[in-house]
């Protein structure tokens, strides 16, 4: 029996009102309460294509999300994979319940605070990104497994079939694997497993060139076989812990056996007339969305001219990120003030701080210093969504970090391992690849998850429910309440996907945007209220796959980011 949590409330009350006023206008105005089609928005139309083929052989939802993930595993080894982990927002339509699987890698047990510091105490950054040390033990097989065996309706034996076939048969190389794979060449180089998989005789192989990833269709059947236990016991367990340890790493068979699953309850929150279901800790997705959306709202952001509206969101964002950096982590084992975080009069407070005409600055020069510089890199990671007929939805995101992960394949395993470990403040106040810095919240410690910003997300109201995500490090959670704001505003999936984005993270104080997302008298006004600007190449932005069911107009739309390879496909004929 799973435990079922109820979700985390910023409002306590208005939700239930919320849905009792749903659940009245549906039944009283005869209003459908399943979808007229179903849909899935993918980074690979492989991935999507999978998905359909699953959705076609009677699979709901679920099944569909097993076969568009392990698919992207294959076809997108830089973004998600077996070797990784992520986190699986949930809503089943027969229950009308929302569930997050949290499916986060976790520390060695043998892992240390001081792990990836040299003899003088400093930081080595590259052990945590680089090789078997700084990966952790991954989620995403026992996921698989764990949306099979409670919410699915095939066998892994089918839903994984698709991606068994793709690792075997291989699939041809595009452009973007080439980009990737020659950033993180000289690290694929250094794992003999790892160039053998995805390099072409210690190169990045030609564009067109058929990718065959035999070791990893073995894998894959083993899980298809035995579900969990393929993976974490037994010979293929073996493998993984001796390759790793052989490497310098530090697994345990003990690890890879305790790694469990956790359903948790989503955070819940009200937005105008719309309820926001996201991710909690160990991601700070949900938690940052409620707080910048609380700020806003009370701002009234949507009636300020553009700049003013810039200018809010940056201070909210900054506001919000702060207090990740100071109070988030692993739920399992760091006390968090979540219900002050997200309490209203606490967010009225911060929204009152915000000077209307001036940025805050973020903190004294020392800490900036420390801060280091947001990654380039935007799209490592993947985001899918899906809907399936009766109403049933799943937004994703999985990751195995930096694109390539570690860039370490344990020999005979076919599986990329994660860096997931670079997640963690791996010196509490010195900045991540992604330039977050972090506190005690988020040390390592064994056996612990580390924070993400992986923010798989549903919005709802009485009209409709959009559901959605993206890839992009440290810039997720922004990228998400962009879409947020958008969305409810009016337009379409393909609007909200397309939007320009902006970001600010607290440290470095810093507006990342895109090019086209302030024009000049815009910039310049921003930058005279105090803001720096740091226009990023818009490939780096994120990868967002959005889904929306208008339930007004019993109409289902859906978009893949213009910025990534992705498919987006409303399915008509889905049974
Ligand atoms: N590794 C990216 C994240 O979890 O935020």
């Amino acid at each position: 029996m799973i435990p079922t949590a109820r979700p985390l409330r910023v409002l306590p009350g208005v939700r239930l009102l919320c849905a009792i006023l749903l659940f009245g206008l549906s039944a009283a105005h005869g209003a459908p309460v399943t979808p007229p089609a179903a849909a899935i928005a993918s980074a690979h139309p492989a991935a999507t294509q999978a998905g359909e083929q699953i959705l076609a052989a009677g699979g709901n939802a679920f099944d569909a999300a097993i076969a568009v993930a392990a698919t992207l595993a294959v076809v997108e080894p830089y973004s998600s994979g077996l070797g990784g982990g992520g986190f699986w927002l949930l809503h089943l339509s027969g229950e009308d319940r929302s569930v997050f699987v949290d499916g986060r890698e976790r520390a060695p047990l043998a892992a240390s605070p001081d792990m990836y510091l040299n003899n003088s105490g400093e930081l080595v950054p590259e052990l945590a990104l680089n090789g078997p040390l700084a990966a952790g033990i991954p989620g995403v097989p026992a996921a698989l497994d764990h949306l099979a065996a409670h919410y699915a309706r095939l066998p892994l034996s089918q839903s994984l079939a698709p991606a068994i076939r793709l690792a075997r048969d291989g699939f041809t190389i595009d452009a973007h694997y080439r980009r990737l794979a020659d950033w993180r060449l000289e690290v694929l180089r250094a794992s003999p497993a790892a160039d053998e998989q995805f390099l072409l005789a210690g190169e990045v192989p030609p564009e067109g060139h058929l990718l065959r990833q035999p070791e990893l269709a073995g894998t894959l059947e083993r899980i298809a076989a035995r579900g969990r236990d393929g993976f974490y016991t037994g010979e293929l367990a073996e493998q993984l812990v001796a390759g790793v340890r052989e490497a310098g790493g530090i697994w345990t068979m003990e690890d890879l056996r305790d790694y469990r699953i956790i359903e948790r309850a989503p955070i819940v929150f009200d937005y105008g007339d719309w309820t926001i279901t996201s991710a909690p800790p160990p991601s700070a997705g949900g938690v940052g969305l409620a707080q910048m959306l609380g700020m806003l709202a009370d701002l009234n952001i949507n009636a300020q001219d553009r700049v003013t509206r810039v200018h809010l969101s940056v201070e909210a964002m900054r506001r919000a990120y702060r207090d990740r950096a100071a109070f988030l982590g692993d739920p399992d084992q760091v006390e968090m003030p979540l219900a002050r975080l997200m309490h209203p009069f606490y967010l009225v407070g911060l929204a009152r701080d915000i000077d209307p005409n001036w940025a805050t600055p973020s903190q004294p020069p020392a800490l900036q210093e420390a801060a280091g510089e947001p990654a380039d890199e935007g799209r490592d990671t993947t985001h899918f969504s899906i809907l399936d007929k009766e109403g049933n939805r799943v937004a994703a995101t999985l990751s195995i970090n930096y694109p390539f992960g570690a860039g370490f394949v344990p020999p005979g395993t076919g599986v990329l391992l994660n860096d997931e470990m670079d997640d963690f403040a791996a010196q509490p106040g010195v900045a991540n690849a992604y330039g977050l810095v972090g506190g005690e919240a988020n040390a390592i410690a064994p056996g612990k998850r580390m924070l993400s910003s992986m923010s798989p997300t549903f919005v709802e109201s009485d009209q409709g429910v959009a559901i959605l995500g993206t890839p992009g490090g440290s810039r997720i959670i922004t990228m998400v309440l962009n879409a947020v704001l958008a969305l409810t505003e009016g337009g379409t999936p393909a609007d909200w996907v397309a939007a320009p984005r902006f970001h600010h993270q607290y440290l470095p104080d810093v507006i990342q945007h895109e090019p086209a997302a302030f024009d000049a008298e815009e910039a310049a006004a921003l930058q005279a209220m105090g803001h720096r600007l740091e226009p990023v190449d818009p490939g780096m932005f994120g990868n967002m796959q959005v889904i929306y069911w208008d339930r007004s107009k019993q109409r289902v739309q859906a978009a893949s980011d213009p910025r990534g390879q992705g498919e987006a496909k409303v399915l008509t004929g889905a049974p």
